[in-house]
C-alpha cells in the first residue's frame, strides 16, 4: 500500500503524476480553497501533504490528524506553518528555498521600477483615452539610477536584488537581523549595514524582503513611513503583515511617501479596498515567483521533499530538527 497524501491546491499535472508514482494522491485540481475544517477533514488518513500559503498548519490541525508525518510547503516563506507545533507533534516540515531567488529578485526590480516610473498609472490613463498631448511634467517621478536603494531583509533574495543594482550605479543600504560576512556585502554591490531608521531616512527606494513572523509584524508602520523621504518609494514582495496597510494608505494619501509597489497584503486576497482608489500604488496579486520555470521548480522541490521525508530520508529543505524516521 502506498502512503496517502493530500495535494491541497492545484499543481502542475506532471508533478501530480510524479507524486502518484510514490503515493495514493488526493488532489484538488479544482483549486478549492479549503476552510481549516475542510483541510483537517481532507487530511484524515493521510501521511503527508503538499500545501501552499493558503493552508495553515497549526496546533489544532496537527492534533486532529494523528497519522500526519510531513507537510511540504510550496513556498520559501512558511509563516503558514507552526514549526514549533510540528516539532511537538513530530511532523516534518519543509519549504522551497533557493529555486526562486533570481525570479523573485527580477520581479522586485520590475515592481520597484514600475512604481518609481509610474508605469501602471500612466497606462491606465492612456487606456482611459486621456492622452491628447505630450507635456513636460507628465508622469514625472524619481530616478532609480544613481539613487540609494534600501533593502530590509538581506537573505538570498535580498542579495540577488542588491547584485542587480550595480548596473544602475546605486548605493545600497541594508538592514537585517545580522550583518553579512564582508565577502557577501562586497558581492551585494558593497552593501552597507545600517539601522532600520537610517535606512528609511536615507533611501530613495526601500524594498522589503524579510520573512514574516510575530517579530516582523508591522516592521513598517506610521512611525517608519514618517521617517522616509517624501520622494521615496516602498516596495513589498515579502509578506502581508510586514507593512501596516492602513498606515501605508494614509501615507500614500498624504504624500508622506511618493508611491508604493505591493505584491503582498494583509488579509490577501481580500486587500484593503482603499488601495484601489489610490493612483500612487502599483498592485499585483502575489506573483513575485511566478515565472513558469520557477513555479515548476518550486512544485518539484516540494515534491522532492515529500518523497524523501515519507521514505525515511532527510528532505533537502527540512525546517524541523527532530530525526527523520524510516
Ligand atoms: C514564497 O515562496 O514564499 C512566495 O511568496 C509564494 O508564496
Amino acid at each position: 500500500m502506498k502512503p496517502g497524501i493530500l495535494v491541497a491546491r492545484a499543481v502542475f499535472p506532471e508533478v501530480l503524476a510524479r507524486l502518484a508514482e510514490h503515493f495514493e494522491v488526493e488532489s484538488n485540481q479544482e483549486d478549492e480553497i479549503y476552510s481549516q475544517q475542510q483541510l483537517t477533514d481532507r487530511l484524515q488518513g493521510k501521511q503527508g501533504a503538499l500545501i501552499t500559503g493558503s493552508a495553515r498548519i497549526n496546533e489544532q490541525v496537527l492534533a486532529a490528524v494523528p497519522g500526519l508525518r510531513m507537510v511540504a510547503n510550496m513556498a520559501v516563506g512558511y509563516d503558514n506553518i507552526d514549526t514549533a507545533a510540528c516539532e511537538r507533534f513530530q511532523v516534518l516540515a519543509s519549504n522551497t528555498p533557493d529555486v526562486l531567488n533570481e525570479t523573485t529578485a527580477d520581479f522586485g526590480w520590475a515592481l520597484m521600477m514600475a512604481t518609481a516610473r509610474r508605469i501602471t498609472e500612466a497606462e491606465h490613463w492612456l487606456r482611459a483615452g486621456k492622452w491628447t498631448k505630450w507635456r513636460y511634467d507628465s508622469f514625472i517621478g524619481p530616478d532609480l539610477h544613481d539613487s540609494t536603494l534600501g533593502i530590509i531583509g538581506m537573505g538570498r533574495i535580498g542579495q540577488a536584488i542588491a547584485r542587480r543594482s550595480t548596473g544602475f550605479q546605486m548605493q545600497v543600504l541594508y538592514h537585517n537581523r545580522s550583518r553579512l560576512a564582508p565577502e557577501l556585502e562586497q558581492a551585494a554591490n558593497q552593501a552597507q549595514f545600517v539601522s532600520k531608521e537610517q535606512l528609511l531616512r536615507e533611501s530613495d527606494h526601500v524594498i522589503l524582503v524579510l520573512p514574516y513572523s510575530a517579530a516582523t509584524h508591522h516592521t513598517i508602520a506610521g512611525a517608519e513611513l514618517a521617517l522616509m523621504k517624501p520622494t521615496a518609494t516602498l516596495t513589498n514582495i515579502a509578506r502581508g503583515g510586514i507593512v501596516d496597510d492602513q498606515a501605508l494608505i494614509q501615507a500614500l494619501r498624504n504624500k508622506t511617501i511618493a508611491a508604493a509597489g505591493l505584491d503582498v497584503f494583509e488579509n490577501e486576497p481580500a486587500l484593503h479596498p482603499d488601495f484601489l482608489d489610490l493612483t500612487n500604488v502599483v498592485l499585483t496579486p502575489h506573483i513575485a515567483s511566478a515565472s513558469e520555470k520557477t513555479r515548476r521548480a518550486m512544485a518539484n522541490c516540494a515534491a522532492d521533499n515529500l518523497i524523501a521525508g515519507l521514505s525515511g530520508q532527510r528532505p533537502p529543505n527540512l525546517l524541523t530538527s527532530f530525526p527523520v524516521q524510516a
